[in-house]
């Protein structure tokens, strides 16, 4: 009764340049191993999740892409969004398309930009949560002992309320302002939400309907399509009529029924240029360099990353974010880099 869906349809926007809306971050192969993002979380999760209930969903844009990269899925396997809708629609589609699979199914739903250090721990986590959701009408997530005032995350507070060794969460905030980020982490009761899910299709279903009716009540209108070859030129209609809104500001931060694992099995989002200077490897003046050879003078704490190997020369920088690719330059204080995505919207940025 298990089954996966990994969230692939994001643009990366704040890893600009390097993630670009035609071959986002999660298609990347960022530490030259060989396999993108996504392959990796799909090898993951393979280990302990038959192939054939492993779903992708992503953009139409990324089809193509998502198969040539994962051969191993059928076209049935790759649910495909006509356009964006952030995350709590496209986690909506994949819900009632396994659902008509089976209508028990115990799913976890993951992103596609994470890196997981600790494999083994990792995946024990994850069957661990798969066995409680099947036994528990809740909704859980896995919880990260924060290291830094992030605000690109959501924070959890746990509860004293416990069932299996599982805990209850008290609040969950969706990314904080720079300020309030400082008092959770501060006060040490927070963990950080790590964006992977899990939960009984019925459940997940349930809180659709409290938080987000309007997308539930539009996906039923053709409840008979899913999973028959009718599913797509459905989902094309009623996709534009879903409201654009994340899982976590959408259900997360309001339902009562949220539990949490809090683990350490050396997760990192690779969301941001600052979460790559985290992962990566610094000098004693807790500079990085990503794809090239740099000299630093009177410099600190800066991150540096080029398309290919340039000798790069930084002096009298401190805080800062150079990032190159073939065709754009982006030069950015590291402790703004959450408005990145804003300051690329612009069309002339999507080459
Ligand atoms: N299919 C689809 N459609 N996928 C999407 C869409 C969409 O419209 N938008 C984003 N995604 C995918 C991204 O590719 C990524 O894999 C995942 O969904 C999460 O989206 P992000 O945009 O990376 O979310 P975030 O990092 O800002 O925040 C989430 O993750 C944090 C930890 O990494 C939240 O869950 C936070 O609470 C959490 O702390
Ligand atoms: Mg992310």
């Amino acid at each position: 009764n298990n089954y996966c869906v990994i969230m692939g349809g994001g643009i990366g926007s704040r890893f600009w340049p390097f993630s670009k809306e035609d071959r986002p971050k999660q298609f990347l192969d960022f530490f030259g191993t060989g396999r993108s993002l996504l392959q990796s979380t799909y090898d993951r999760f393979k280990k302990i999740i038959p192939v054939e209930n492993i779903f992708v969903v992503t953009n139409d844009a990324y089809a193509e892409l998502t198969l040539k990269q994962l051969p191993e899925l059928s076209k049935e396997q790759v649910l495909l969004e006509p356009l964006r809708r952030n995350t709590a629609p496209a986690i909506a589609y994949s819900l009632f398309h396994i659902q008509a699979i089976n209508p028990e199914a115990n799913i976890v739903v993951a992103p596609s930009d994470h890196l997981i250090l600790k494999e083994d721990l990792f995946l024990s986590e994850i069957e661990r949560g798969l066995d409680f959701v099947e036994k528990h009408p809740v909704l859980l997530t896995l919880g990260i002992k924060p290291n830094r005032p992030e605000t690109g995350y959501g924070y959890i507070q746990e509860s004293n309320e416990e069932v299996d060794g599982i805990r209850k969460v008290k609040t969950f905030t969706e990314k904080p302002n720079l300020e309030l980020a400082r008092v959770f982490y501060e006060s040490g009761e927070f963990v950080w939400n790590s964006g992977i899910f899990l939960w009984n299709v019925k459940a997940i279903l349930e809180a659709f309907k409290i938080h987000l009716p309007d997308i539930v009540n539009k996906f039923n209108e053709g409840r008979e399509f899913f999973n028959t070859p009718r599913e797509k030129e459905f989902i094309d209609q009623a996709f534009p009529f879903c409201s654009s809104i994340s899982i976590d500001y959408g259900i997360m931060e309001k339902a009562d029924n949220v539990y949490v694992i809090g683990s350490d099995f050396g997760w990192s989002d690779l969301g941001t240029w600052g979460s790559l200077h985290e992962i990566t490897p610094k000098d004693e003046n807790n500079n990085a360099s990503l794809h090239c050879k740099t000299l630093y003078v009177e410099s600190n704490d800066n991150v540096v990353a080029m398309s290919d190997d340039k000798l790069v020369v930084i002096q009298g920088l401190e805080g800062y974010i150079v990032a190159e690719s073939e065709k754009a330059l982006l030069i950015c204080k590291k402790e703004e880099e959450q408005r990145i995505k804003h300051f690329v919207t612009d069309v002339k940025f999507r080459f």
